[in-house]
């Protein structure tokens, strides 16, 4: 069964052709970050208007790479939740437009269980129950995957996402956005013992995350260390950061993981693209015994791809979406769009 997906939940606009939810057929993104990193961040409005420019010719192109035709096509998956709604909306008019033009069905698609399939892509053997750790740019969770179209969230951030942590302290320290490459690179030269950055825990929720006091350290720190004329070593804090945050991601996963019996862990999301954060699951994974599942550096991103692989398994379960179906700026990942 050949899936054709579109994503544009926030500044890549993508297309893909997907078999049967395991083979790429092909993968096309539009990265619009060179124009958003004049503001520091991604401008809604503008997101949307790029969207619209391009997803014609994205979907055209991956259609060219897969060698294939529309005709030949078996269904249509868009990611219609979570992101900006103006940007989600490009999407899902444009895949509904085409699903009923080519008489095709329409299945919506969770942009962070698409993240979690980026591993389907990536791992053939893989399959579900696993416990999951999903780290974006808007999202981190902690989610028990019992089946391809079941989810239970067991922890998340109280406020800032982790990516989102990233891309604020690093803007603070002056790189461009988004900063998590940058920080990840930084960190490489830097030692990551040199400044003390606090460990925010909740209490009475041992498997939720706050990252925002982190966020605030780096400012604060910045902050003083400019007022009194010091200079501060870059690298290091950037590894300092880098460490409490996969830390604070790496330590909860792995009592989840002894809470609930887990036999094997994924990661998935743009921060899973964090060499820090690799290395520590690997050595969480490696001491406890766990096989450990996560999507190459090229396929943590925002991709169509993933997005593709998801809707191959809703396609199995789910019926088809209605043309009356819409977009959403937030929805839980258990919940299904039928329900909603
Ligand atoms: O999943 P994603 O592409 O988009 C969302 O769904 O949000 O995640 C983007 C986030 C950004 O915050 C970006 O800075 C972060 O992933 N990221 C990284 C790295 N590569 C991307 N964070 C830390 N280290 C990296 N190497
Ligand atoms: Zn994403």
């Amino acid at each position: 069964m050949k899936v054709f997906a579109i994503e544009s939940s926030c500044d890549e606009t993508a297309a893909a052709v997907i078999e049967n939810g395991r083979l790429i057929l092909s993968s096309v993104i539009n990265s619009q970050v060179l124009e958003h990193q004049k503001f520091g961040g991604v401008v809604p409005e503008i997101a949307s208007r790029r969207h619209a420019e391009n997803i014609v010719s994205v979907a055209r192109q991956a259609l060219e790479q897969a060698d294939i035709d529309l005709s030949e096509i078996d269904a249509i998956a868009v990611t219609a939740a979570p992101g900006l709604i103006g940007a989600l909306l490009v999407g899902v008019n444009y895949a509904k437009g085409l699903a009923m033009g080519a008489g095709k069905p329409l299945y919506p698609v969770h942009h962070l269980r698409g993240h979690i399939a980026a591993n389907y892509l990536a791992h053939p053997d893989l399959k579900p129950p696993f416990l999951c750790l999903v780290a974006s740019g808007g999202h981190s969770h902690i989610v028990e995957v019992s089946d391809y179209t079941v989810f239970r969230v067991l922890g998340c951030t109280r406020d800032d996402a982790a990516g989102e942590a990233f891309d604020k302290a690093a803007r603070a320290m002056g790189f461009p956005y988004p900063g998590g490459i940058h920080i990840d690179q930084a960190a490489q030269k830097g030692d990551p013992d040199k400044y003390k950055l606090p460990n925010p825990k909740i209490e009475n929720a041992p498997l939720d995350f706050s990252f925002s006091g982190l966020k605030t350290a780096v400012i604060n720190l910045l902050h003083n260390a400019r007022q009194k004329g010091d200079t501060i070593d870059i690298d290091s804090l950037a590894a300092c950061l880098q460490n409490r945050i996969c830390q604070a991601l790496v330590s909860r996963l792995e009592l989840a993981a002894r809470q609930t019996g887990a036999k094997q862990i994924v990661a998935a999301g743009g921060v899973c693209a964090n060499s820090g954060l690799r290395r520590a699951l690997e050595a969480m994974c490696q001491k406890n015994g766990y096989p450990l599942y996560m999507p190459p550096v090229s396929l943590c991103g925002d991709n169509a791809a993933m997005i593709g692989a998801q809707g191959y398994y809703e396609s199995l379960l789910n019926p088809p979406a209605g043309w009356d179906l819409n977009a959403y700026a937030s929805m839980d990942i258990s919940q299904s769009f039928e329900n909603r």
